[in-house]
């Protein structure tokens, strides 16, 4: 990656191999989240070896990932990875052809697991533990912001989230989502049939999480129409959205008969910086 992508600001509160960048004041629903994402990533740790052995053999990127980002990938990309999790998609995206990623994520555990598995297989990964939006990372440092799979329902503010995004783009740079369905909290996991939950709504705000990362968490709700919206405000024009049958993560164990073909469950989005 460019040697200065890092804000230098921010390079200078850095202690650890995993650069820290901690933007000061989170709002308290952010503050929670977070604790209870350093609680979940811990899975992460616990399964260091299985993951590390997936990223060495398997591609975590979807075929139709893969597809829609062959073009871009192709040019060797400098890639931000916004909300980067275990780094997985990392590891796929410099085998697809990226030149570098840097992820950044609020959760230090995440972040430092990653880094550990991109140095031990030799990947040209950099990860920053910081809050979102508001990376820390100099303007135009992108070719390419890769981002989704769980992440934008942590985010009550979209519209900052992509002035944020087209901020780190360089011009004509890209922005790509893969990301579960806005749809995707109505449907119940029964394996009967599908089902609607009656307590939740497509345009409610929030609802709080019961199954994945527990401990009430808030996961905030956009529409598709105003995920799109919030793109093309900050001067993106979309390229590209899809919607699949396929969720982005099963669970083990459940067989929702919501994922049987009949509803929505993910959504991925190609935009490019005008
Ligand atoms: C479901 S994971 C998805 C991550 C990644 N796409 C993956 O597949 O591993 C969501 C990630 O978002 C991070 N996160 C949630 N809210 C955040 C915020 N406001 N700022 C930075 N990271 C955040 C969490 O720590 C977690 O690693």
């Amino acid at each position: 990656m460019e040697a200065d992508a890092i804000d230098r600001h921010a390079e200078s509160r850095c202690t650890r191999r995993v650069e820290r960048a901690h933007s000061g004041f989170v709002d308290p629903v952010t503050g929670r989240n977070r604790v209870a994402w350093e609680a979940a990533s811990r899975k992460h740790v616990r399964e260091y070896g299985e993951l590390l052995e997936q990223a060495r053999n398997g591609s975590a990127l979807l075929a139709s990932e893969l597809d829609l980002l062959r073009p871009v990938l192709g040019t060797a990309p400098d890639v931000v990875h916004l909300q980067s999790g275990h780094g997985l998609d990392d590891i796929a995206l410099v085998a697809a052809g990226a030149r570098t990623v840097l992820g950044v994520d609020f959760s230090e555990v995440a972040a430092t697991a990653a880094q550990r598995r991109a140095d031990e297989l030799g990947v040209a990964c950099r990860y920053v533990v910081a809050a979102l939006p508001g990376a820390p990372l100099r303007d135009g440092c992108a070719d390419l912001v890769y981002t989704g799979k769980g992440a934008l329902i942590w985010l009550p503010d979209l519209r900052a989230w992509a002035e944020d995004v087209a901020r780190l783009l360089r011009p004509e740079g890209y922005l790509f989502v893969h990301e579960a369905h806005p749809a995707v909290p109505l449907w119940t996991w029964d394996e009967d049939e599908p089902r609607i939950r009656p307590d939740r709504g497509y345009f409610a705000r929030s609802h709080v999480n019961d199954t994945f990362p527990g401990g009430g968490a808030v996961e905030w709700q956009a529409s598709l129409g105003e995920v799109i919206t919030a793109v093309i405000s900050a001067g993106l024009r979309v390229q590209h959205v899809a919607e699949y049958a396929e969720p982005f993560w099963r669970p083990d164990d459940v067989a929702a008969a919501a994922w049987r073909g009949q509803l929505p469950n993910s959504y991925s989005l190609l935009a490019q910086r005008l």
